[in-house]
């Protein structure tokens, strides 16, 4: 039986507002830290929105969609997760954003058995415990977008992290959210992203070089590979911002070419085209972006 009882989630984006929700429908209250009280606003607004999608699509009863709503709370103040048992960390892949949060949390929490977790997409486990005075207790654990919907994570247990914080997380991984894990090394890019992120680089060439339209791209691999979704449609579903991201960690770790994010993509995320959160990427999206919509109309 897991002793993980309540969990922290450290940004409510995509991946954290996708980690809290997967955590409140297993039962486990979770409490959710956005950096401001407009982004803890937006980030409720997001999980919810998520809660009627499962709810209208059957995937959830109306019961279970209000017991898991009500395990949820939204703050601003990363010290409300002094006395958590397992905080994961899903802010921005920007190392030293997640080296501050990792500093801040070691500083703050006050239980010896806390496990500290990243949900990063490339940036290896080590740097972000090398932040904390309790490297042993940190390790990766990489969900996948929608997290609601897809059951993998990959758990990647740093050089000191203990073999009993790996099971500890493990063990609450899948038999309390009932995910699936692989394991893996700590190596940038993990299993899945390292092999992924050299495909949606090539994708976006493609484009770049004018080997094919945007749409033929995708419809290439959804219609003669069955894939659910083109790459440069997965491109904009992970977030421009976030692929290019990840691409730079996968160049500075292996310096090799395929790794190297394209001109294109540089340009389009300087633009502010992001992809599906923007409303605009390769691809045009309808939905107004959920930070602007939860702004109220004077603030925006
Ligand atoms: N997008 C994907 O498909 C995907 C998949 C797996 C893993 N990841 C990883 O998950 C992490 C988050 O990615 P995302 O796509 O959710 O990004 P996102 O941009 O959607 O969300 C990041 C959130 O962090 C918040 N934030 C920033 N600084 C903060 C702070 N100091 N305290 C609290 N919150 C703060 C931002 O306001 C934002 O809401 C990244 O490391 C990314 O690589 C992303």
């Amino acid at each position: 039986m897991t002793d993980i009882k309540r969990v922290g989630v450290v940004g409510c984006g995509l991946m954290g507002a996708g980690i809290a929700e997967v955590c409140a429908r297993a039962g486990v209250p979770v409490t959710v830290v956005e950096r401001d009280a407009e982004a803890a606003r937006a980030g409720l607004l997001r999980l919810t929105r998520s809660l009627d999608r499962a709810a209208a699509h059957g995937k959830l009863g109306a019961e279970r969609r209000e017991a898991a709503a009500a395990l949820i709370t939204v703050v601003d103040q990363l010290e409300a997760l002094h006395d958590h048992d397992l905080v994961i960390e899903a802010v921005a892949e920007d190392q030293r954003l997640k080296v501050e949060v990792f500093t801040r949390l070691d500083a703050l929490i006050t239980q010896d058995h806390t496990l500290l977790a990243t949900n990063t997409s490339a940036i290896p486990v080590i740097r972000l415990a090398a932040a904390t005075g309790r490297p042993d207790r940190v390790i990766g654990l990489h969900f996948f977008n929608p997290v609601p919907v897809l059951r993998l994570v990959e758990l990647v247990p740093s050089l000191l992290t203990s073999p009993s914080t790996t099971a500890r997380a493990e063990d609450f991984v899948t038999r309390t959210l009932g995910k699936e894990v692989v394991r893996t090394r700590d190596k940038a890019g993990f299993v899945v992203n390292a092999l992924l992120v050299p495909y949606l680089l090539a994708a976006i060439r493609m484009v770049e070089t004018g080997s094919a339209t945007v749409e033929d791209v995708d419809r290439g691999m959804v219609l003669g590979c069955a894939h659910p979704l083109g790459p440069l449609a997965l491109a904009d579903l992970i977030g421009l911002d976030t692929t290019r991201a990840i691409a730079e960690s996968l160049y500075a770790e292996f310096r090799e070419p395929q790794y190297s994010p394209p001109p294109l993509l540089s340009r389009m995320v300087e633009a502010g085209l992001l992809g599906r959160k923007s409303g605009q990427g390769f691809h045009t999206y309808d939905s107004q972006p959920e930070r602007e919509r939860a702004a109220p109309a004077s603030q925006r």
